[in-house]
């Protein structure tokens, strides 16, 4: 169907676009994608087995664990530590980095960065969730690795993919040279190429916001959600309002129909809800692969300081014109204004 080029053929096929890489790169990829088999099998039986609901415990952000996001995180944790090419493990679902010791001896080079269950509230509902990595290579080698090896801008990641479970799995990562699909063919348990060369279109008609907390936004995103929903024939307006609750999933569509995801900041959640390391750095490198574009609505999201394991950011991410007219809404509110909007003038 596809000519059938699985992801570890392709993957050792590109290895030679890093002439200076001896495999490792290649097999930590390899040990991901073996990972997202195992959660994938878990996630497409989860009604069936006592895997669904609270996990009964939370993590760092005080969010309820559910026992797929656990199940999730400790499946890529033993792939990664095994695979013995990741030295530390940053994960949204602990507070602090996991140091793999057997990997740390071996001199291992990178460092993976993960949501391993990404829109936790659809796991019970079987609605379209995911996983997103990011992976950094150690700043230096010379130094035992620590905190400071996974605080590195996001435009130092080597590589970022997510997977989505959804009506099919797919795998979806850049190495940095363009963006590539693979899709999981359940009858050879192999992830096969099906979107090669992915790119987003430059602009479109959906826009993705959890619209419910509308009086909560900074003016400038009420006022270009209203911009979206005015009649306009020349942009294709209004445009349509498509949101899954799932940052992978969302963006997944948005990627490939051309849109704009937004989750701002709000008077009480100043930076926002998604995290930086693992949510916005990830998506912001694959979809500016694809040829869009991910700002916090005035600085690229992958120059953003990275200060702390679990920093927030605000983000608008997806098609190149439709964030750039979304970022010019919020500079014209002025910066982070949360002040209600009296009349709607567009
Ligand atoms: P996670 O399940 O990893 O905590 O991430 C959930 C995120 C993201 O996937 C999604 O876009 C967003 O939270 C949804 O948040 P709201 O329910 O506030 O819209
Ligand atoms: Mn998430
Ligand atoms: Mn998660």
């Amino acid at each position: 169907m596809f000519g059938l080029k699985t992801l570890g053929q392709f993957i050792i096929e590109k290895q030679s676009d890093f002439p200076y890489a001896k495999g490792e790169l290649s097999r930590l990829l390899r040990d991901i994608g073996i990972a997202a088999k195992i959660v994938n099998r878990e996630v497409n039986k989860a009604g069936l087995m006592d895997i669904l609901g609270k996990a009964g415990s939370t993590n760092i952000q005080g969010e309820q664990q559910q026992k797929l996001d656990v199940y999730a995180n400790d499946q890529f944790i033993s792939a990664l530590s095994s695979g013995g090419e990741c030295c530390i493990v940053a994960s949204e679902e602990n507070d602090e980095i996991i140091r793999i010791d057997s990997a740390v001896s071996k001199g291992a080079k990178y460092i993976v960065a993960i949501d391993p269950l990404d829109g936790s509230s659809n796991i019970d509902v079987n609605v379209p969730i995911g996983t997103i990595f990011s992976i950094y290579r150690r700043k230096n080698l010379e130094v035992p690795a620590s905190l400071a090896d996974v605080l590195q801008n996001g435009t130092e990641q080597v590589a970022a993919g997510y997977i989505i479970y959804g009506s099919s799995t797919m795998l979806v990562y850049t190495t940095g040279k363009g963006v590539n699909g693979f899709t999981l063919d359940p009858s050879i348990g192999e992830f096969c190429l099906s979107h090669p060369d992915m790119k987003t279109p430059e602009t479109g008609t959906i826009y993705s916001i959890n619209e419910g907390n509308y009086v909560h936004f900074p003016q400038g995103v009420k006022k270009y959600i209203k911009y979206c929903q005015v009649e306009d024939k020349q942009t294709q307006r209004p445009y349509t309002s498509r949101y899954i609750g799932s940052m992978v999933a969302d963006l997944h569509r948005n990627l490939l129909k051309g849109g704009i995801f937004i989750y701002p900041a709000t008077a009480s959640a100043p930076n926002g809800k998604l995290r930086l390391v693992y949510e916005c750095n990830p998506m912001a490198f694959i979809i500016e692969q694809a040829g869009g574009k991910a700002t916090n609505g005035e600085s690229r999201i992958l120059e953003l300081q990275v200060t702390e394991l679990h920093q927030r950011s605000q983000i608008f991410i997806g098609s190149r014109c439709m964030v750039e007219t979304a970022e010019r809404f919020m500079l014209e509110a002025g910066k982070l204004s949360f002040a209600d909007i009296p009349a709607l003038t567009i």
